[in-house]
């Protein structure tokens, strides 16, 4: 009955290292633009427009040592024919939650990586892992489930490496897995207004569904990536004076303030901090419309500067679309006057605001090459450092194991 000792070992291994891939992705950590990274090499120009497309993009920027498995144009036709969502699958295959440079793969043994596939949550106990296999000089990236008449992909060359943040490596062709290529039932649609109405948020459905502009921009977003905060009926009635006075433009504006463009789970609310960009951002030229997301526990706050509003309840929190209820209307710093906090508690700097940036800032000019000054976050490391406890001690009961 007793499972092989080697048997257990991989067990905790693996489970040890799904501990480490599914850890809250630290928002505040990003430091290195892959978008930036990959862009002047043209001939992995299709790699990189997908990794935005399928928003891999922002996750790898979220994350602290991580290694992408670039594919050059010519290899990536073999995705042609997915749909998008199975493509964001195959493709999170390539990005492994750790850090190899070229060198560490030359000189190491075999060994198998967690991948951000793992962090899809489709898939299952072993697909999420890649084989890492050296026979001589030559590397291989397999999966479990690859495709029996698959040839693996060979280690190409390194593209560039940032000890030990991030290595972005060249393979020779797209990772086969039959998880990962596994078609995808597209989501569900979604009626936003119907939606809201049930549950916590019918005044703001009212409002948004008046504004034809905001509402068109919104109800395009919510299919490729959204996180909208509706106000609940009570902070909608409470702030009805305001909006009234308001100009059709603000209207616009601050409706749009209320939808970001990607989409955030509650759990990534509750494990980053940082400033976040909005629709209105990208409708209002030169304007920031941006609010800091904070959280202290599992309680998420929203600051702008004129108001701090905080999540109430979740309405909808299935990817791509997250709807999360919130306690007052968001008053952006463009159209309200910015109320001065009494006692400052130590504000993170601008940079640090900046450096926390999930993916929309337009307007850093970090060039991903080594920015040192960027600052990381002070609440990621902390969750961080819980999960590598976690398996630390996972790791730890393997050795007892052993004996
Ligand atoms: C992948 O690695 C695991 C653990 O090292 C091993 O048990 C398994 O046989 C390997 N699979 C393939 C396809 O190489
Ligand atoms: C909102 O988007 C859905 C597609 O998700 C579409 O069917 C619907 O017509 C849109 N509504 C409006 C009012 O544009
Ligand atoms: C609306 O605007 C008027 C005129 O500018 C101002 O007197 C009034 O206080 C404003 N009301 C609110 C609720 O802001
Ligand atoms: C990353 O770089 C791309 C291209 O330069 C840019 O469009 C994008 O906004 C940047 N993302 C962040 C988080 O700075």
């Amino acid at each position: 009955m007793a499972r092989s000792r080697p048997a257990i070992l991989l067990a905790l291994a693996v489970a040890a290292t799904a501990l480490l891939a599914l850890a809250p992705a630290p928002a505040a950590a990003s430091k290195y633009n892959i978008t930036k990274i990959l862009a002047p090499y043209k001939e992995f120009s299709k790699f990189n427009a997908m990794l935005s497309e399928t928003r891999l993009a922002n996750d790898i920027n979220r994350r602290q040592t991580i290694t992408v498995l670039a594919v050059d144009n010519a290899g990536m036709a073999a995705l042609d024919h997915y749909s998008k969502q199975t493509r964001r699958h195959i493709l999170s295959l390539h990005v492994l939650v750790d850090y190899y440079g070229e060198k560490k793969l030359k000189k190491g043994g075999n060994t198998a990586s967690s991948t951000l596939f793992m962090a899809t949550g489709v898939a299952s106990e072993t697909a999420g892992y890649v084989n890492i296999t050296r026979k001589g000089s030559k590397i291989s990236f397999k999966t479990e489930d690859a495709d029996d008449t698959a040839k693996p992909a060979q280690l190409v060359k390194s593209i560039k490496e940032y000890p030990y943040d991030i290595s972005v490596l060249q393979v020779s062709s797209i990772i086969s897995s039959a998880e990962a290529e596994a078609p995808v039932p597209p989501p569900a649609p979604v009626d936003l207004v119907e939606l809201l109405s049930k549950k916590y948020c019918k005044s703001f459905a009212d409002l948004l569904s008046a504004n034809t502009e905001a509402f068109h921009a919104v109800n395009e977003t919510k299919d490729n990536a959204l996180t909208l905060f509706c106000p609940i009926d009570a902070a909608v009635a409470a702030f009805a004076p305001k909006y009234k006075n308001l100009t059709a433009k603000a209207k616009t504006a601050i409706l749009l303030y209320h939808a970001i463009p990607d989409y955030y789970s509650l759990q990534l609310l509750q494990s980053n901090n940082g400033v976040t960009t909005t629709l209105a951002t990208t409708s209002e030229n030169k304007k920031d419309y941006s609010y800091d997301v904070e959280n202290k526990g599992k309680t998420v706050t929203l600051q702008t500067k004129v108001i701090t509003s905080s999540i109430t309840n979740t309405v909808a929190d299935s990817e791509p679309l997250g709807v999360y209820a919130v306690s007052k209307f968001l008053q952006p710093k463009e159209l309200f006057k910015v109320v001065e906090a009494p006692a400052p508690a130590p504000e993170p700097s601008k940079k640090k605001a900046k450096a926390a940036d999930g993916g929309e800032d337009d307007s850093s000019d970090d060039s991903g090459a080594g920015d040192e000054t960027a600052d990381k976050g002070d609440a990621a490391p902390a969750v961080i450092a819980q999960w590598v406890t976690a398996a630390a001690t996972l790791l730890a009961a393997a050795f007892a194991l052993m004996g």
